[in-house]
């Protein structure tokens, strides 16, 4: 982990919905894995002092790009900064995905817990992937292009069938589960709670990223508990990702 500089290259609203793509220079990279964040400063204005973490979309020898909803303040305030200004960074944060010992691996992804899962792509390109992302309505969707051109399979699912399949991704997920050797996610509680009891009973390893509030992002403050079978344990130090056996949704 490094607290360093970062020059902005792109900021560009990418979707109806507020969406936007960051595309950050970092001089001296550190190593980066995927489903790690960064926690990034939105600019210290409008009373934002904290930093927001961010997850990585994807990353290269000395940039990174992040996908992020302007939603509130900081992140509003991270959306008006203009090309070629400098922000304070920290990062790589968290554990991230392991891939290493899969084959292939089922992405879930809902909303925002869609962007993050990327990387798993970018930094094993030679995996066979199987794409499940859902999102309220078509205009949240940004990245689909990307995940079509790089999984067998892209399954696309809304809440008001605005896009792809209508329903929750979990429903379109059960009659593939054979096809896999692991299963990564990332997204909204209900989201996981769904994939969890879809894969109890399976021998499938399943881990999930969550996106507790923070305050810090490296342990200091405990704004970030989850709770486990292990008792409580911080999502930006033990996590984000964990087990999903392991964690208590
Ligand atoms: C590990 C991690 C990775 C993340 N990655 C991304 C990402 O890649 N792209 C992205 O758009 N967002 C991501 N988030 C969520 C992002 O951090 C929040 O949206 C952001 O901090 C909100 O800050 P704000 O100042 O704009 O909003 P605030 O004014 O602080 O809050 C505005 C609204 O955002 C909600 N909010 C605040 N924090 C979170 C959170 N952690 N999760 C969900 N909702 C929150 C608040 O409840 C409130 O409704 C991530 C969060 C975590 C913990
Ligand atoms: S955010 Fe401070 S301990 Fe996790």
């Amino acid at each position: 982990m490094i607290t360093t500089k970062a020059k902005i290259l792109l900021n560009i609203n990418v979707t109806a919905s507020n969406i936007y793509k960051i595309v950050l220079f970092i001089e001296g990279m550190p190593k980066i894995k995927a489903g790690q964040f960064a926690m990034v400063d939105c600019g210290k204005t409008d009373g934002v002092l904290l930093k927001r973490p961010l997850s990585i979309h994807s990353f290269d020898n000395d940039t990174i790009t992040i996908l992020y909803k302007a939603l509130g303040k900081g992140t509003k305030a991270l959306s008006r900064m203009q090309k070629g200004s400098i922000i304070d960074i920290i990062l790589p944060l968290g554990n991230g995905f392991e891939a290493r010992n899969y084959s292939n691996i089922a992405l879930v992804g809902g909303g925002l817990g869609i962007f993050p899962l990327y990387s798993v792509i970018n930094e094993y390109p030679q995996k066979n992937y199987y794409a499940y992302l859902g999102c309220k309505d078509k205009h949240d969707f940004v990245c689909n292009d990307i995940f079509n051109e790089k999984c067998r399979k892209t399954l696309i699912a809304t809440d008001d069938g605005s896009l792809g399949q209508k329903g929750l991704v979990t429903d379109f997920l059960a009659s593939d589960l054979k096809r896999f050797n692991a299963i990564f996610a990332c997204g909204p509680k209900p989201m996981l709670k769904a994939l969890k009891n879809l894969v109890v009973g399976t021998q499938i390893p399943t881990f999930v990223s969550l996106e507790e509030r923070m305050g810090c992002g490296f342990g200091a403050c405990l704004t970030c508990a989850c709770k486990t079978i292990r008792g409580k344990e911080r999502v930006c130090m033990e996590g984000p990702v964990f087990d999903i056996k392991e964690v208590i949704l």
